[in-house]
């Protein structure tokens, strides 16, 4: 079973709070978003593999450690996931893009695939799929399943809120995946939003609607 991981930094659960709240206007929103995925993804490559490397300082030979050489890959689940891209990149500039392009049918909540694009050597990258929510699992599930289909299989799910119905969903789906996020509340409603939540995501870091 793929582990869940709570990001509990106090910065990443003081700037949640301003994102769940309705007053935040959508400038703040987009800007709260991009600074809790930049603190996530310190928290996200904690487990990267360092090489030893020596270097000269001004004065002596050091013993340094630097990260060995990992290709990364990000895969924003569109439109929302887009909103954390810029974030991760300030600490993984070096890592590819690709982009998988769903959206949740309102009637049947099933997500509908409309676009994947991805980096010609994904399958030799280690990916993270990135999305604000975590409601029913669905999109998710799919991306996932997406970068499968592709050969991809070093992949981890990166979400500000899950609802525990979509981590269990993903956990079910595919076992192998470790996903992390910043909160996990209490439950979907009727319509498949996540209680208490944010609200849509796409909408609030968009202004749409
Ligand atoms: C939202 C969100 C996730 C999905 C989560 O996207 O960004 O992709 O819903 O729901 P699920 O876990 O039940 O699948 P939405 O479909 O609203 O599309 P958008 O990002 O284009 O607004
Ligand atoms: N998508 C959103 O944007 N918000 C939710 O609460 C659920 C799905």
């Amino acid at each position: 079973m793929g582990k869940l991981f709570i990001c509990d930094h106090p910065l990443i659960q003081h700037k949640l709070t301003y994102i769940r709240d309705e007053n935040t206007n959508t400038k703040d929103f987009r800007e709260l978003v991009d600074e809790v995925a930049t603190l996530m993804a310190y928290e996200i490559t904690r487990d990267i593999p360092l090489e030893s490397v020596k270097v000269r300082t001004p004065v002596a030979e050091a013993n340094g450690k630097m990260i060995s050489g990992r290709m990364l890959g990000l895969i924003p689940i569109l439109r929302a996931g887009l909103g954390m891209v810029d974030g991760i990149l300030k600490l993984l500039p070096a890592a590819k893009v690709g982009h998988v392009g769903l959206y949740r049918d309102p009637e049947t909540l099933q997500p509908v695939e409309y676009y994947v694009k991805l980096p010609t050597d994904v399958q030799q990258r280690e990916l993270i799929v990135i999305d604000p929510m975590l409601a029913t699992g669905g999109s998710a599930i799919m991306a996932i399943e997406a970068l499968k289909k592709r050969g991809c299989s070093q992949i981890k799910l990166m979400c500000l809120i899950a609802a525990p119905e979509g981590v269990k969903a993903v956990q079910e789906a595919h076992p192998d995946i470790d996903i992390y996020v910043a909160a996990v509340d209490d439950y979907l409603n009727d319509h498949g939003y996540i209680i208490p939540g944010l609200g849509d995501a796409g909408d609030r870091l968009f202004g749409t609607k």
